[in-house]
């Protein structure tokens, strides 16, 4: 009797567990098409042999569990991309896991790392009103606190605002946006005419000018970022859609010699106080280590130095000699944007023929330094059965030959036709068999080089 109770206690439990877990994250299916349009909705489209997605299995649980919890009217949920490819490809998945918002008839893709934070504050930001309201000075004071760049409209309702709310509904996915009446900002804030849209960082704060800077929305791409910033790998990424160039100084930070913080002080102050010629188009800052740009350009950066990137066509620009005064920083930043400085690299064929080769001996590089005997392993003992072989083939005997080819053939590794009626019968199957194997294999590799984020995000 008792048994029977305790049975059915943990029948209980796990049902009402697992029921748990699937209102968590929830399993979406054909169906979602109607019913997403009446919530708001997360979802990791994945497919079941990325490694990609697997990875990001835990953390999305993670997420489901953190917006339920935190009383989120944000819905979690995952779909097979394989398995329902044709809703997949409506929402414009390409690369896999893809991660969207889906909010009445928007969707916003997520680009940022892959974390529980990260994901759960791009939900949230997402998920809000695209512009929030600052009623109180010390609501202001607060969140000039916490963001590093703050944008906010000043006024009351007019085609400005209707401007500022689009906006904000196409780059709620970069930043927050807010508004305000006047009498909220700092007495020190004075602005020559209301309504007004203005970003407060680097210590001070922008006005948007529509005459001078064209779309309000270009002119948040541009602004949303400091005009200094420590930069590595994936701010370089983010930085890509500002369509800006990047300014930076490789430094070595962990090591760092007089002449190292001079560079970095010198870009600094360019950043600064010449902000007015060069942010639209360059966005400035440093990097500790050469690492990350020498595997970008394919050679190798002096520490300490400055080089100038232009992610959309990965072409990069050097100084012809160092750079020591503000004037000779200024000097390259103009021939750089006036198209006299040499520029090298490049997206053309020969770059990506390069990058390639590149990749694969980086490959070898890191298995050797890593474990050199695994290395020898891996490259070694395929480089000595074929190099043994070869010398079996070129030394033997006419007759002995003849029975090393059979052998081969018995294999299956020479192309000559076989006339045994068996033996062909045996291959059509197998090429059966593989058939759609093969087709996998080439979706994975199509999907990996669809999605560039996974290289750089991870
Ligand atoms: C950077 O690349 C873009 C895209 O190819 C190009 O239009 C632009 O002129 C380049 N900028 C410079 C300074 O070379
Ligand atoms: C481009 O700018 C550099 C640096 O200011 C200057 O020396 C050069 O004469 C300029 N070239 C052209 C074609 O304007």
């Amino acid at each position: 009797m008792a048994e029977v109770k305790a049975s059915l206690i943990c029948a209980v439990a796990a049902v009402f567990l697992s029921s748990a877990v699937l209102a968590v994250v929830e399993d979406l299916d054909d169906t979602f098409k109607e019913t997403r349009v009446n919530d708001i909705w997360l979802v990791d489209f994945y497919a079941p042999w990325c490694g990609y997605c697997k990875k990001l299995e835990p953390i999305w649980q993670e997420v489901g569990v953190e917006l339920k919890t935190s009383g989120s009217p944000v819905r979690v949920g995952k779909m097979d991309a394989t398995a329902y490819s044709g809703m997949a490809s409506e929402f414009g998945v390409r690369g896999y896991p893809t991660i969207k918002l889906l909010k009445g008839d928007l969707a916003y893709n997520y680009k940022g790392p892959r974390t529980k934070d990260d994901i759960v504050e791009f939900a949230n930001r997402v998920a809000g009103p695209a512009v929030r309201a600052l009623p109180s000075k010390q609501m202001f004071e607060h969140m000039l606190r916490r963001h590093d760049v703050l944008f906010v409209y000043v006024g009351g309702a007019s085609p400005l605002k209707e401007k500022y709310n689009d906006a904000a509904s196409e780059l709620i996915v970069y930043t927050y946006f807010f508004s305000a009446s006047e009498d909220v900002l700092p007495e020190s804030v004075t602005l020559p005419e209301l309504p007004a849209v203005v970003v407060f960082k680097d210590e001070t704060y922008f006005t948007y000018d529509e005459y001078e800077e064209g779309g309000l929305a270009s002119w948040v791409n541009k602004e949303r970022f400091q005009g200094y910033l420590q930069i590595d790998g994936f701010t370089l990424y983010e930085l890509g859609d500002t369509g800006k160039l990047v300014a930076i100084a490789v430094i070595d930070e962990k090591d760092p010699t007089e002449q190292s913080g001079r560079l970095k002080a010198l870009i600094q102050r360019v950043a600064k106080e010449y902000r007015e010629h060069f942010n639209r188009d360059f966005q400035f800052g440093h990097m500790d280590g050469n690492d990350y740009i020498n595997s970008l350009i394919m050679g190798e950066v002096t520490v300490p130095s400055v080089i100038i990137l232009n992610t959309s066509n990965e072409q990069y620009f050097l100084p012809s000699e160092p750079i020591e005064t503000v004037e000779q920083m200024v000097q390259f930043i103009s021939s750089v944007l006036n198209g006299s400085a040499q520029a090298y690299g490049g997206d053309g064929i020969i770059q990506r023929i390069k990058r390639v080769a590149f990749d694969a001996k980086s490959t070898v590089m890191s298995v050797f330094r890593s474990s050199p005997l695994l290395g020898c392993f891996l490259f070694g003992l395929p480089l000595g059965v074929i190099s043994l072989m070869c010398y079996g083939i070129c030394t033997a005997e006419s007759d002995d030959g003849s029975d090393d080819i059979d052998a081969l053939k018995r294999e299956g590794m020479t192309d000559e036709e076989e006339d045994e009626e068996e033996e062909e019968e045996e291959r059509q199957r197998a090429a059966e068999l593989e058939g759609p194997e093969e087709g996998e294999e080439m979706e994975e590799e199509d999907a990996g080089e669809k999605d560039p984020e996974d290289k750089k995000t991870d």
